[in-house]
C-alpha cells in the first residue's frame, strides 16, 4: 500500500505533529513493512499557479516547468492520500491549494480506487464553520474523483506545540492510520 501525505503547513507545528502521529500509527501495524509512506512538504515546492490554459489536456501534465508533474505522478500511484493542513482564512493553505489545483492536469488518471484522509487544524473552536467548509471541499473533491473518505478529522490547536500535548487526539490519529 502506498500512502502519500501532504503537509500543508509551512512551519514545524501542529500539522507536522499530526503527520508524525499518523506515521507512528502506520509503523505500529503488523503489515507496516508492506506500506510505503511518502510525505510531500508543500512549503518549498515550486508550483506555478494554474493559468487555465488547458494545455495539460493534451499532455496530462502542466506545460510550465514546476514540481507538479512529479507530485501528480505520486498521486496517481498512491492508494491512500492524506491531506493535512492548517486553516488559513477559512480555507486550506495556499501551499496546499496550489498543489490541489494542479490535479487538474491529470485528474482523469486519478479517478477511483483511492482512500483519502483529511486533518484540518485551526485556532478556532471546532464549532467554527471553517472546519465544515474545508471538510466539505475535500468531500466534494473525493466525490468528483470517486475516492472513499477513510477519515476526516478537524482539530483545534494554535501554538506550534498545542497538539503535541493533546494525547487523546494523537491516539485517535494513530487509530485512523491503523485502520487504513
Ligand atoms: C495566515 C494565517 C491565517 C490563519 N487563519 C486562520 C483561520 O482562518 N482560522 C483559524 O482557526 N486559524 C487560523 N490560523 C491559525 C492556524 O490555523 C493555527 O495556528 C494552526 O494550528 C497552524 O498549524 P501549524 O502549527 O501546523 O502550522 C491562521 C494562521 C495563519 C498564519
Amino acid at each position: 500500500m502506498k500512502v502519500l501525505i501532504f503537509n500543508g503547513s509551512p512551519r514545524k507545528g501542529n500539522t507536522l505533529t499530526a503527520i508524525k502521529a499518523l506515521q507512528e500509527g502506520i509503523s505500529a501495524r503488523a503489515d507496516a513493512a508492506d506500506i510505503e509512506v511518502t510525505v510531500i512538504e508543500t512549503e518549498g515546492k515550486n508550483i506555478i499557479p494554474c493559468k487555465a490554459c488547458n494545455a495539460c489536456g493534451c499532455m496530462s501534465r502542466c506545460i510550465f516547468a514546476d514540481d507538479s508533474p512529479e507530485i501528480n505522478e505520486a498521486v496517481e500511484a498512491a492508494d491512500v492520500l492524506i491531506f493535512a493542513t492548517p486553516v488559513y482564512w477559512w480555507g486550506v493553505t495556499a501551499q496546499l491549494k496550489l498543489v490541489i489545483d494542479k490535479f487538474y492536469a491529470r485528474a482523469s488518471k486519478f479517478t477511483g480506487n483511492k482512500k483519502i484522509g483529511t486533518v484540518v487544524i485551526g485556532e478556532a473552536e471546532l464549532e467554527d464553520a471553517e472546519y465544515e467548509i474545508i471538510q466539505k471541499q475535500f468531500a466534494c473533491i473525493a466525490d468528483y474523483l470517486e475516492w472513499d473518505i477513510a477519515f476526516a478529522k478537524s482539530i483545534s490547536a494554535n501554538k506550534p506545540k498545542d497538539l503535541a500535548a493533546d494525547e487523546a487526539t494523537l491516539a485517535e490519529l494513530k487509530q485512523f492510520a491503523a485502520a487504513l
